[in-house]
């Protein structure tokens, strides 16, 4: 019965490919049957996790009613649930999450421990609220705020240092995955991020690959697309740490993630849960989303 679910989910990812036979993705996936279905068995191994990314979105009100929504739609969830909410909501939201399977996440953090960094919020602070997650490596905070990989590093970091969670995200912009540099640019932003990061600490990172083309757009990557690289930064993870560290990593998808994408995207062996933002905001999609089916 489990085996009979398994390929059925496979299929979805793999029919999601029919009429674009000639992409360099689906030849490969039709090309390796075999280690498709390994993967996906071996996924049975990795929990999903599905991430809320709020962004500078909600006022104090509007917060705390959407995480009781997401509170009551995690209640049978087979992911994991995480939402990362504006800083000045943390305190509120972590009440309303209290109990419930969700876990709380922040956006951003500083690189410093405390101190004469006005406006920077620290791991400790983010701790005494109850968090247990943070988005590092942000494709906004890398185009809008200018972090480079050197501060995306520091801030991952910090992060593990202090026992959070880490999602750290990466991905391509649009001209970038046109030109056929997407393996590469991924590779260079894991390099840069995860140095000087441990295969140990591994188990506190999550990696959400999120175009940036298909960020906020409504353009979602298609499964086969998100396959071929969440894919390639297994393989990443098996060539600059271990085959065991790779099978372990949990690889977000996110980018126009919906209630409409998800199922196929989830049946695909190396997607292993989303990172949503503007579906995120809408309590009865990301309800849906959580419970997504494969
Ligand atoms: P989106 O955002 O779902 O609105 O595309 C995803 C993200 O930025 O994490």
């Amino acid at each position: 019965m489990r085996v009979l679910i398994l390929l059925s989910a496979l299929t979805a990812c793999a029919g999601a490919s029919v009429g674009v036979a000639s992409r360099r993705g689906f030849a490969q996936s039709v090309a390796r049957p075999a280690s498709r279905v390994t993967s996906r068995v071996t996924m049975a191994a990795r929990t999903a996790l599905i991430a809320g990314n709020w962004k500078m979105n909600t006022v104090l009100s509007e917060a705390v009613a959407l995480a009781k929504v997401v509170a009551d739609a995690s209640q049978g969830a087979a992911a994991d649930v995480t939402i990362c909410v504006p800083f000045p909501y943390l305190d509120a939201v972590s009440r309303v999450l209290a109990g419930s399977k969700v876990g709380l996440g922040a956006q951003d953090v500083c690189e410093y421990d405390k101190g004469a960094y006005t406006g920077g919020v620290s791991t400790a602070m983010l701790q005494s609220v109850g968090c247990s997650y943070v988005l590092t490596g942000h494709s906004e905070r890398r185009a809008i705020f200018g972090e480079s990989d050197e501060l995306i590093n520091k801030k991952t970091r910090k992060v593990l240092a202090a026992g959070l969670k880490c999602i750290l995200c990466v991905g391509e912009l649009k001209e970038q995955r046109e030109d056929g540099s997407t393996d590469q640019v991924v590779a260079t932003q894991l390099v840069g991020g995860l140095k000087g990061v441990s295969e140990a600490e591994l188990a506190n990172i999550v990696i959400a690959y999120e175009p940036v083309w298909a960020i906020g757009t409504g353009l979602t990557a298609t499964p086969e697309q998100a396959q071929e690289t969440h894919a390639a930064v297994r393989k990443w993870f098996a060539a600059n740490y271990s085959p065991a560290a790779a099978e372990k990593m949990v690889i977000q998808y996110g980018g126009s993630v919906t209630p409409d994408t998800v199922d196929e995207l989830m049946s695909c062996p190396d997607i292993d849960g989303a990172l949503v933002g503007g579906a995120s905001l809408i309590g009865d999609k990301f309800a849906r989303i959580i419970n997504f089916v494969v």
